[in-house]
């Protein structure tokens, strides 16, 4: 069934667990992200960004999550991932979204809480839901020094502040991670101590993004065959763990599912090169996906929760 995140997120926070948010562009990896929280039944939210939307068409992919959603037996939201207009978010929730989240951190915060507190008022009148994001989610470099650096990671007062005024229903935070493959220049590292502070002044549901894991496992399964990604490092399953323990009950996943895809695809291409189906290419390519995300939702300990 189609859910907002309201009907998911607040008992996941509760519980201590985190639903995923997995990102589509197409038919092919929103069935795996599908089929994969239907064999956990776990609930789970199926993400378009900006330039997904762009790519497949929003008729396109609105509708078709919508169908597929409203028949799966698990809570399936469908959820605008870094919205960074009012128009786009507007267009989403024309569409049927059941969330939006729109993205206002690149604005001063009197910005960001003017447009938030826009998007929040059509939303809730829509019956929707709003994600909105404080600090922000930059590469963070071990040599920058200290006070810039701080100044990237969300302020747990002004989170407190922001949530009561935006009225979001779910907000993203900035404790150390950043979108893509390349996250970490030293040894992966959140800060859980402003984590645990927001937490304690924020009671709505927290959201991680940029947590993939860019497992060396995957990297080597894209580079066997004719692959060249470097290993580089993502955030490791104990860290996303501890993060869950402290508040965070949203978790975005996009860059995992990518590397699986091209796995998957590599891996048939190479062991039968003669295959010219388009099918049976990117259908490996959904094999790999479900499996990745079976192995997310185990770890964000959401399984059974649907
Ligand atoms: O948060 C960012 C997601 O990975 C979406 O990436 O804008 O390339 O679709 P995209
Ligand atoms: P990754 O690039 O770490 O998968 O993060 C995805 C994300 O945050 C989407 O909003
Ligand atoms: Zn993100």
């Amino acid at each position: 069934m189609l859910v907002t995140l309201n009907e998911i997120l607040p008992q996941a926070r509760k519980k201590g667990y985190a639903v995923g948010a997995f990102n589509t562009s197409n038919l092919e990896i929103t069935q795996a992200i599908l089929d994969a929280a239907v064999n956990m039944k776990s609930p789970v939210i199926v993400a378009t960004s900006e330039k997904a939307i762009r790519y497949a068409g929003i008729e396109n992919i609105a509708s078709m999550v919508i169908r597929m959603a409203q028949t799966a037996k698990i809570p399936v939201a469908l959820h605008l991932d870094h919205g960074k207009s009012y128009d786009v978010c507007r267009e989403c929730i024309r569409h049927g979204y059941s969330s939006v989240m729109i993205d206002a951190s690149y604005l001063s915060y009197q910005d960001n809480v003017k447009l938030t507190r826009r998007v929040v008022r059509f939303a809730h009148k829509n019956k929707v839901t709003v994600e909105a994001e404080i600090g922000r989610l930059a590469g963070i470099e071990d040599d920058v020094a200290v006070k810039k650096r701080d100044a990237l990671y969300t302020d747990p007062q002004e989170a407190q502040r922001f949530a009561l005024v935006a009225g979001c229903d779910a907000l993203a935070v900035a404790i150390g991670t950043s979108h893509g493959a390349y996250k970490f220049k030293g040894k992966p590292k959140l800060r859980i101590d402003i984590l645990k502070e927001i937490a304690q002044h924020v009671k709505i549901p927290l959201v991680l993004h940029g947590a993939s894991g860019v497992k060396a496992q995957w990297i080597n399964r894209v580079n066997k065959f004719g692959g060249t990604l470097a290993h580089t490092k993502g955030v490791p399953d104990t860290l996303l763990k501890k993060a869950v323990r402290h508040g965070i009950a949203k978790i975005n996943t996009d860059t995992d599912l990518r590397i699986a895809f091209t796995a998957g695809v590599r891996e048939h291409l190479a062991r039968h090169p003669s295959d010219f189906d388009p099918r049976a290419v990117i259908g490996n390519g959904r094999v790999f996906i479900q499996q990745v995300v079976e192995e997310r939702i185990r770890v964000f300990g959401s399984m059974n929760s649907a």
